[in-house]
């Protein structure tokens, strides 16, 4: 099953919705899209840079990276990352996925919670805290809000303190960020490359500083993505899963399956599948189109939400993300008298018996009307993730391209930042309050 690459799609449970000949059926298209992709003609053609990873994060700037990071990590107790989005998202899905110490990376500005912040700035004075605190703000425009709001924050309370080092990374020319570093506030500063959009950034300085930050081995992560690239090259679906999983999607989506369910039996893919749902999110709902991308973590959910899936709309299918191997064992015993009837799993490792319950689910949903796919992945370790990550960031662009959109763009964004900036008095802004006289309510 795993031949060239530590992942690999099954899709026998495609089937009779998505067959094989429906997806090559595509077959021109997809090299239509693909080429156009390649070559920048496509819609938002200019934000490609995050196609060829070995391109975009050379070896030589990876390994300074790397060296940056460790140094950081020895002189610091903490690293805060303050983004939001696509400046968040990857480097934190590849920490809580991979990192033996994810807490010494803690995030800011993805919200704008007075009781969250509260509570991270009292966590961050903890006497234990002998180097100080490191902090990364992470933003493309340089501007965004929530995490400007974070930073300042931030800055206030530990800007002067002794062993406090603040880390910028943002647009090379322009925007806020960029003018204090010009102007000298900051010392050390990274790039968000120009050609690269924020969710598809994890693997620019964007995501790769926090990420070796918390020890993960980036230059595997990076070799990764540019191993899945190559290969990613051929344009025949069956031999490229990353076209025949973009082509499936949007079969399921013509056929009415408008939700699409990334699944996973391992919680330490949560925060994966939550840069997952921004990357397809943002890029293909727009112009009154796309599947709505929505996650489960399983065995947990199959609890509450597993109900739904198995007998209620059939609007949705499953793309499940399988560990296959490398879990620690952990075995079941043997007890005396089998008081808790367990005795009948006695031997078995619970990295079987969670596989185990994959099989049982997908089968279950697939009777029930619910198609899907796997994608498996051999382990989960950095090489293997940064060929995930790539393989998900081609689809998505190959898929939103076959739908027509521009998957590199987010124009939606910008209508609750308006309205939020005049509500607020944002210099620039027509400034209003919010008309109350219209605000209806039920009230006990
Ligand atoms: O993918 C995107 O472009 C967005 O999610 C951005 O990453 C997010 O809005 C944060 O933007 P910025 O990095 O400019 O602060």
């Amino acid at each position: 099953m795993f031949d060239r690459l530590p992942i690999a799609l099954r899709t026998d449970y495609l089937e009779p919705n998505v067959t094989r000949k429906m997806v090559t059926s595509t077959a021109d298209h997809l090299k239509l899209v693909d080429k156009q992709l390649r070559a920048g003609t496509c819609r938002g053609g200019k934000m490609t840079g995050w196609l060829e990873p070995a391109l975009a994060m050379p070896d030589a700037e990876v390994a300074a990276l790397a060296g940056f990071a460790k140094e950081l990590a020895a002189s610091s107790d903490v690293l805060v990352l303050a983004g939001i989005g696509g400046s968040y998202l990857g480097a934190r899905a590849v920490i809580e996925a991979l990192a033996e110490d994810a807490d010494r990376v803690v995030y800011a500005g993805q919200n704008i919670s007075a009781h969250y912040m509260t509570g991270l700035l009292e966590e961050l004075k903890r006497p234990a805290r002998k180097k100080g605190v490191a902090i990364n703000v992470i933003s493309k425009k340089g501007d965004t809000t929530e995490t400007m709001i974070a930073f300042r924050l931030l800055s206030n309370r530990f800007g002067k303190s002794a062993g406090t080092k603040i880390i910028v990374t943002t647009d090379p020319e322009s925007g806020v960020l960029r003018r204090m570093v010009e102007a000298n506030v900051y010392k050390a500063a990274f790039e968000v490359p120009e050609r690269i959009g924020g969710r598809y950034s994890v693997l620019s300085p964007v995501g790769l500083l926090p990420i070796a930050y918390a020890g993960i081995d980036i230059k595997k992560l990076v070799d990764g993505a540019s191993d899945c690239a190559a290969l990613c090259k051929n344009v025949d679906p069956l031999t490229n899963p990353a076209h025949f999983y973009a082509v499936a999607r949007n079969v399921l989506d013509e056929q009415g399956f408008s939700i699409e369910l990334l699944a996973s039996f391992e919680p330490r893919l949560h925060c994966f599948a939550e840069w997952w749902k921004q990357l397809f999110g943002e890029s293909h709902g727009k112009e009154h189109t796309g599947l709505f991308p929505a996650s489960v973590d399983y065995t947990t959910d199959l609890h509450s939400l597993g109900q739904y899936v198995q007998e209620g709309r059939r609007i949705l299918f499953e793309t499940f993300v399988v560990v296959d191997g490398g879990e620690p064992s952990l075995r079941m015993k043997r007890l005396k008298g089998n008081p808790d009837r367990l005795n009948y799993l006695a031997g078995k490792e619970v990295s079987y018996i969670n596989r185990i319950a994959y099989e049982a689910t997908s089968e279950a949903h697939r009777e029930g009307g619910v198609p899907s796919m796997t994608v498996l992945v051999k382990q989960l370790d950095a090489y293997s993730l940064g060929a995930l990550i790539y393989f998900f960031e081609l689809s998505c662009a190959i898929s939103g391209l076959m739908l027509g959109v521009n998957p590199f763009d987010e124009p939606g964004v910008v209508a609750y930042k308006n309205r939020m900036f005049e509500l607020l008095g944002k210099p620039g802004h027509k400034a209003r309050s919010v008309d109350t006289s219209k605000v209806e309510y039920v009230s006990f």
